[in-house]
C-alpha cells in the first residue's frame, strides 16, 4: 500500500469515530511489516478520561490479532494542522516499533511523514528496563 492509500484509508475511519464530546474525529490506519492493515478511530466516553485515541485503537486491534510489528501508521484529522499523535499514543507505538513511520494528515488530506523516533527522542522502551 502506498503512503497515499494508507492516508486515504485513515480518512475513511472518520465516519466511525464516536466523538459526541470533542466533536473532533480522528481516523487511523496501521500497516504491519507483513503488509497487514488495521484501522482505528477515536471512541469517547461520558467519563471523559476513558476515551481511546484512533492510533491506539488501531494498534490494539493489531496486537490483539497477533501482529506486534507495526511499520507505518497514518493519522487523519479535520484540523488545519497535521494530526499529530498524542503523547500516550507515541509511547504505545514506541513499545513495539521505535523506528516506524508516522504519516500525519490535515483536513486537506495533505500529509507529512516523520519517524516515530523524531517524535520520541530519548524514548522509554523495553530496552530501558533492567
Ligand atoms: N485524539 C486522537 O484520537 N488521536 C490523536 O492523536 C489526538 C487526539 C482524539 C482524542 C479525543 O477523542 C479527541 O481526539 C480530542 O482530543
Amino acid at each position: 500500500m502506498t503512503d497515499r492509500e494508507l492516508v486515504d484509508l485513515a480518512f475513511t475511519m472518520l465516519e466511525r469515530a464516536y466523538v459526541p464530546y470533542s466533536k473532533f474525529p480522528v481516523g487511523a490506519a496501521l500497516e504491519t511489516a507483513d503488509g497487514s492493515v488495521f484501522t482505528g478511530c477515536n471512541v469517547e466516553n461520558a467519563a471523559y478520561g476513558s476515551a481511546i485515541c484512533a492510533e491506539r485503537c488501531a494498534l490494539l486491534k493489531a496486537v490483539s490479532e497477533g501482529h506486534r510489528d507495526p511499520a507505518r501508521i497514518a493519522i487523519a484529522g479535520m484540523g488545519e494542522d497535521y494530526c499529530w499523535p498524542c503523547g500516550a499514543c507515541r509511547q504505545m507505538l514506541y513499545e513495539f516499533a521505535p523506528d516506524m513511520e508516522v504519516l500525519c494528515a490535515n483536513r486537506d488530506r495533505n500529509f507529512v511523514k516523520v519517524a516515530l523516533r523524531e517524535l520520541m527522542p530519548h524514548g522509554f522502551g523495553p530496552a530501558s528496563l533492567y
